[in-house]
């Protein structure tokens, strides 16, 4: 398991990871207010040469940006939505990175096929972060 040690340490992770992936994948957010969903998802925008800069998207369910890939990040903190109308499957994950902050809040109607990260807040400034594939 990762122990990052500032916010740089998080986002190359998620660089990292994004820099492998090719293929239109969501990525499911896992942690407690400031753990470091956010910083994760300003990594995975690097990684995909996206110059924007990226903000919860807090009062919106999702932003989009444009990049190598697309990038969907949708933040379920403060919107509570019935399980049945979220489409991930048909807008989001057909074409680019889906990004779901409080993706535990929505877990029933995740895809199977994701990426979950976990971020546990073990300091100050470390992080662990857990990522586990669940692709086929
Ligand atoms: N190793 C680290 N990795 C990520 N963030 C860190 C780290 N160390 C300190 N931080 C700080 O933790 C905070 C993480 O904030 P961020 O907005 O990414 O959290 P979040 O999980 O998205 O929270 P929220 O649930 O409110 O959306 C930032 O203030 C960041 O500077
Ligand atoms: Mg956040």
């Amino acid at each position: 398991m990762p122990i990052t040690k500032n916010t740089f340490e998080t986002m190359r992770l998620a660089m990292d990871l994004i820099n492998d992936l090719n293929e239109p994948t969501c990525i499911a957010l896992i942690g407690d207010l400031g753990a470091g969903k956010t910083v994760f998802v300003k990594g995975i925008a690097k990684a995909l040469g996206i110059n924007e800069v990226i903000q919860s998207p807090s009062f919106v369910l999702m932003r989009s940006y444009r990049g190598r890939m697309k990038l969907y990040h949708i933040d379920f903190y403060r919107i509570r939505i019935s399980d049945e109308v979220i489409p991930f499957e048909e807008y989001f994950l057909a074409d680019g990175i889906t990004a779901i902050e409080w993706a535990d809040r929505v877990k029933n109607v995740l895809p199977l096929e994701r990426i979950d990260v976990k971020i546990n807040i073990m300091g100050i400034e470390e992080r662990e972060v857990t990522i586990s594939d669940y692709r086929n």
